[in-house]
């Protein structure tokens, strides 16, 4: 029996045959962004967000837009949700208006529900334990710059062992690659489930997945250095100076780009703190690709709109 995904919850709802297909299509819409202006026409999608958003919120307004459908933004704080109206009478309401929902919480347990007691696609914009979509533009920015064959290639997240970690983690593994993700041990380090989970897909995709607490050692050769901020939406300002001081041998500096391949390039979901993560010469000089990147927001969320509402997902199961 042929399965369909419905929602996008986590990154590992994706299958590699799924990220081909989404990637192809993204690539698509990067050169002609309304090839397909008729595909949500005279239909709307909800995006709920909880939490901030620069890239996100702009790439799936504009997404939804270049489909040929109609964004209707909903701020937690404004909905009866914050009020105490329940989760499941929520997502039967949205499903009745609209032909999607994107939504950006903190609760992985909230998107979840959402996805089993809405009827229409349900797409995860970031929780606290991940960012799948992200993963599909970063994906695709790699892809641009070194092609489809990555044998021999390592790909390194270096910093905190947060939600986009997760997602770099097992969207690597997925694919098949040669994953690292260089943070201090301990608190910052990724959940050992996660790590669990990536090898467990490692184990048939033939990806390799390292976590190691040497950032010297882990960039070394690198075709792909990526960080993220240091705290993240939600984290608890009473860790921040522990923190900070945890991760200061973390930061990408120049010294640390000199030991990566002679190819290699920078990525970062971003938004950036320089002089944190990231040096301002690193983020803004020659091997950044940070732009590109954000611009692959748009053309990667299109992509899953498009073969989400159609059905063309097979998922994992
Ligand atoms: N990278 C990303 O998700 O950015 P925003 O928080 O601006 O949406
Ligand atoms: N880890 C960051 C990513 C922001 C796009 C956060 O969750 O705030």
């Amino acid at each position: 029996m042929s399965t369909k995904l419905k929602d996008l919850l986590r990154t590992a709802d994706l299958s590699k045959a799924d990220i081909e297909l989404l990637l192809d299509t993204a690539a698509k819409f990067a050169s002609k962004p309304l090839r397909s202006k008729k595909a949500l026409s005279k239909k709307t999608v909800a995006i709920y967000m909880t939490k901030s958003s620069t890239r996100t919120r702009l790439a799936s307004e504009t997404a939804i837009a270049h489909l040929g459908g109609t964004p209707v933004f909903l701020r937690g704080d404004e909905l009866q949700i914050g009020r105490g109206e329940t989760i499941s009478d929520t997502a039967k309401i949205i499903s009745g208006f609209c032909s999607a929902l994107i939504v950006r919480t903190f609760a992985q347990s909230d998107v979840d529900e959402l996805g089993r007691c809405a009827s229409v696609p349900v797409i995860n914009a970031l929780t606290d334990d991940d960012h799948p979509t992200q993963l599909l533009a970063d994906w695709l920015t790699i892809r641009e710059n070194f092609g489809k064959n990555i044998s021999g290639r390592k790909f390194v997240y270096v910093g905190d062992g947060n939600n986009v970690a997760t997602a770099w983690l097992i969207m690597g593994a997925t694919m098949g690659a040669h994953i690292v993700v260089a943070t201090p041990g301990g608190k910052w380090a990724p959940n050992s489930s996660v790590v669990d989970a990536a090898n467990k897909i490692a184990n048939k995709s033939g990806a390799k997945i390292e976590v190691l607490n040497d950032v010297k050692a882990a960039v070394t050769g690198a075709s792909v250095v990526y960080t993220d901020v240091w705290m993240s939406m939600g984290d608890s300002e009473s860790d921040r100076a522990e923190k900070m001081s945890a991760l200061k041998p973390f930061m990408v500096t120049p010294e640390l780009m000199a030991l990566t391949s002679s190819d290699s390039i920078f990525m970062h979901c971003l938004p950036a703190h320089r002089g944190e993560e990231v040096s301002a010469e690193v983020i803004d000089g020659p091997r950044s690709v940070v732009w590109r990147q954000a611009f692959h927001r748009r053309t990667t969320i299109q992509s899953l709109l498009y073969h989400l509402t159609r059905g063309d997902l097979k998922g994992n199961n």
